[in-house]
Parts: C-alpha cells; structure tokens; sequence
C-alpha cells in the first residue's frame, strides 16, 4: 500500500494533465434541461467513462434509466478487507445563460490572469470530476489506495435529479459503501477549507394565469377588462412579506431554530455585511434582508424566488393586455419543513389568492428534500485533518443555501454513512451565471485533499460495507 506523500509527489507533476481533463470536459455542452440536445449529455457521460477509465476506475459502464439522463460508474475495488468509499460529482451543466454576457465562449474553457478557468461546468461539476480521477490516479501510479471506491457521476443533477428513485431502486446493490465523499460543493472564502453540513431543499412550481381569448388592445379593452399579468404580480406579491420573507401562512411554521452553538458557529465564519454584498455584487443601496447575518438567513432560513416571468416580451411590448402569464417560483427548504406540505401550501396559494376569477394552472416543477448532518462522526474529523494538510490552512464546516438533491436519499439508504460534501466552488464562481470560473490554486488543494481523505477515513472507518 502507498502513503499519501507518495501519492501527493506524483500528483504534482500531473497537474497540467488534470487541467486538459478538466478541458476537455468542459467542452462538451453537457446541458440537462429539457430543450437542449440530449445526445450532448450522453456524449459528456461517454468522455466521463472514458477519463475514469483512464485514471484507473475499473468496471466503468453508463447506468441508465429509462427517461434519464446517464449516470457514469466505476470502481476499484481491490484494498481487500478495507472500508468502501463512494464518490459523487455530476458532469452536466447549467444552460449558458446569455451569451452575451459572457467574456469568453461558455463551452470554449479559457484561463483569465486572475488564476481561474472560465467556462460553463468549469466548477459545477466538472472540476468536482477530475478531483476524483486525478486522486486516483495519483495513489495507482504510488502504489494501491487504502480504501476501496466506487463513484457516481450524474447526469441531472441540475435538471433536478427526477429519476434519483428510480436509480436507486434499479442499482441498490452497486453503491453500497461505508462514507461518501461529494466534490460538487465549495469553499466559504478561496482558499478556505470548508467542509459542509447542511444544504437545503427546494421546491419549484410554474403557474400560469389565463384570462382572455387572445390578447387585447389595451386601450380599447383595458379598465373592464382584467390584466392577468397584473394578477399574477399580485399573487406573487401576496406571497411576500414586506421583509422579503415568506407570508404563505404556515409555510414557515416548522423552520428549526438555531442553537446557541450553531449561531455562533456562523457568526465565528470570517466575513462581514459588507464582505457579503461584494460577494452577491449588491449594487450601493440594495439593501441586505431578513435581519440575521447573511449566511445564516441563507442556510437556515426558507426563502423564495421568482426564476421567470414572462408575458409578451421586451421585442413584442406593445399596447396590450396579454392573453395569459407565467411564472417559475422557487422556494428553498430548511430543517424540519415538510417538502410534501410546502408543494401543497405554494399551490394552494397561487389557487387561493387568484383575483377576479383569472383562471390558474399550477404545476410542480421538480422539489428534493433538505439535508443536516451532525458532524461528530470521526469522518468528518478526518476530512477536516484531509483538508488541513490539502490547503495548509485550518479548515471550517459550512452550511450551504443551495440544493443537491443525492444527498439525503443516498445517505439513508447507505443506512446513515457519512456524507462528506466538499469542493471548489467559491464566492467568486459565479456558478449558474455568465462567466463561470474555478479557481485553479484551489483545484489543486482540493485534489491533494481528496489524496489526504483516502488514507485519512481507512483509518477512522473501521469495518468494510458487506
Ligand atoms: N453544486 C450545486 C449546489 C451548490 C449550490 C453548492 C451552492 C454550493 C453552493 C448544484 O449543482 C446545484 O446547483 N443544485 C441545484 C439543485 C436543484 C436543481 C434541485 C440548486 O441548488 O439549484
Ligand atoms: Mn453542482
Ligand atoms: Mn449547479
């Protein structure tokens, strides 16, 4: 068996190769919304199978489910008698959004001078991906790993994960395994380590308001005439409180409140209100909302979005009472809210609080459950040691406003296990906008992390998974 200095040696002379992987990767518009061209997902899960097979995954195959996109899998199982690690990543992406707006080529990977790689995927996921392949490689080319691996690299997380069930239910007996590591979160501050505890939920509905024939002429029409794109910015209004916060009575009724612990745990994170508003590029005088610390309101607390709106468009704005108007509205879940009961209580709103007599159409757009974990297992002392010795840097545990939907689901079945949710993501990486980047310095911590982590959980994980 190798030792991780081994392993650490000869990945500092594979750096420039984990880059092209990361390329290469990136390349590929990996889209997984509906609308974009499948073929391009698929063909991001065959360069996937094909760079996990070349860094030493074994048994590398597409798992399929019918209507979903594909899952690559691998395997190196040979540390016989040692505890199983599972790793996650998930090589599709985000819609480039504007084009326009970006400074370089969304799928062209480019280096900036400020030390990051710019591309759409650049950190979410892919640069979660090739932490993976590049840390297995480094301990095959020093010896063997101290652990056993297997890894799942999705193909919709970003789509919403649909068929995560139906995944787990048809390759159960594949994943078993003692901890999981994901690399598909990140860092609170560029070269701060940080480990994260919590994500939260999400539920996402699209409505629709109709209430005429056909569009209408504003001025000959309007006054009798009800406006529904009026109405739905009512109805979405009426959701709101004037804090921003949500007034959909009862929605908020089982939030968790902090412990003392917890809501000094975040006041201790290094940052500020105006630290924040950089991060979030406020501009002067937007306010900050919800009268907590920033991170805390994010993590711990639910709060909505509306993603789209749409009636007419800029190009057609004319004088006019539209026809019809639709939303998509988000509502991001935290400890103890009920995922079923806020689908039931956001549709149940739009219903309600439809005014005159404007016909509604709610459909549910995909939701997935939040996720808290306490950390005093030892795994997560032993990531924070990974970490550590990666980034030479203390690291910290963090909470995380955003959503993934593996998580909870496969830390049950897996009975419990672990879950050790790291990654490159950082403040600046403006993941899902226009020009997405991953800071390289913080790449290679993070894969010498991911070194550190075999050897540091064989040692604390005790028993193998049958
Ligand atoms: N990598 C993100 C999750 C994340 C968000 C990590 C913020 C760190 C900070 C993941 O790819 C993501 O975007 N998840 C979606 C899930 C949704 C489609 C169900 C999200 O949060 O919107
Ligand atoms: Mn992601
Ligand atoms: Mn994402």
């Amino acid at each position: 068996m190798a030792t991780s200095e081994q392993a650490i040696a000869r990945y500092e002379s594979a750096t420039e190769e984990q880059l092209e992987d990361l390329k290469t990767l990136v390349r590929i518009p990996s889209v997984s919304f509906p609308g974009f061209d499948a073929a391009r997902v698929r063909e991001s899960a065959e360069a996937t199978a094909r760079l996990l097979t070349a860094r030493g995954f074994e048994n590398v195959r597409l798992l399929e489910v019918p209507g979903a996109h594909p899952y690559v899998f691998g395997e190196w199982l040979r540390a016989n008698g040692r505890p199983t690690v599972l790793l996650y990543a998930h090589h599709d992406v985000q819609p480039a959004g504007e084009e326009a707006k970006w400074r370089t080529p969304p799928f062209e990977p480019t280096m900036g001078t400020d030390g990051r790689l710019y591309g759409r995927g650049a950190a979410d996921d892919k640069a979660g991906i090739v932490v993976h392949t590049a840390a297995l490689q480094a301990w095959l080319k020093a010896g063997e790993p101290p652990v056993n691996l297997k890894i799942i690299v999705e193909g919709e997380e970003e789509a919403g994960s649909d068929h995560l069930g139906e995944f787990l239910r048809t390759y159960k007996h594949l994943v078993q395994a003692d901890a999981i590591v994901l690399t598909d979160t990140g860092n609170f501050e560029t070269g701060l380590p940080s480990i994260t505890t919590a994500l939260r939920g999400i539920v996402v509905i699209t409505v629709e308001v109709r209430a005429l024939a056909q569009s209408l002429h504003s001025g000959m029409w309007g006054g009798p005439v009800p406006d529904p794109t009026l109405a739905l910015c009512r109805m979405i209004a009426a959701a709101s409180n004037p804090d921003g916060s949500i007034a959909i009575p009862g929605m908020c009724d089982r939030v968790r409140p902090l412990t003392d612990a917890e809501r000094a745990d975040i006041r201790a994170l290094p940052t500020d209100d105006e630290q924040f508003r950089k991060q979030a590029g406020l501009l002067e005088g937007v306010e900050l909302l919800g009268g907590r610390p920033p991170w805390e309101q994010n993590w711990r607390q639910p709060s909505l979005a509306v993603n789209a709106i749409q009636a007419s468009s800029r190009k057609d704005a004319r004088n006019i009472i539209n026809e019809s108007a639709w939303a998509r509205v988000g509502v991001r879940l935290v400890p103890d809210m009920d995922r079923e009961e806020t689908v039931r209580l956001l549709t149940e709103h739009f219903k309600k609080s439809a005014p005159w007599g404007v016909h509604v159409e709610v459909q549910l757009d995909g939701a997935a459950g939040w996720w808290y974990t306490d950390p005093s297992h030892p795994a997560f002392q032993a990531a924070k040691r990974a970490l550590e010795k990666g980034y030479d840097h203390k690291a910290v545990f963090m909470g995380c406003g955003g959503s993934i939907p593996f998580v909870e689901p496969f830390a049950t079945e897996l009975g419990g296990v672990p879950a050790l949710l790291i990654g490159v993501e950082d403040p600046y990486t403006n993941a899902h906008s226009e020009n997405e980047s991953v800071h390289l310095g913080d790449l290679v911590k993070a894969t010498r992390s991911a070194i550190y982590i075999y050897e540091e959980l064989s040692a604390v994980l005790g028993k193998p998974a049958k």
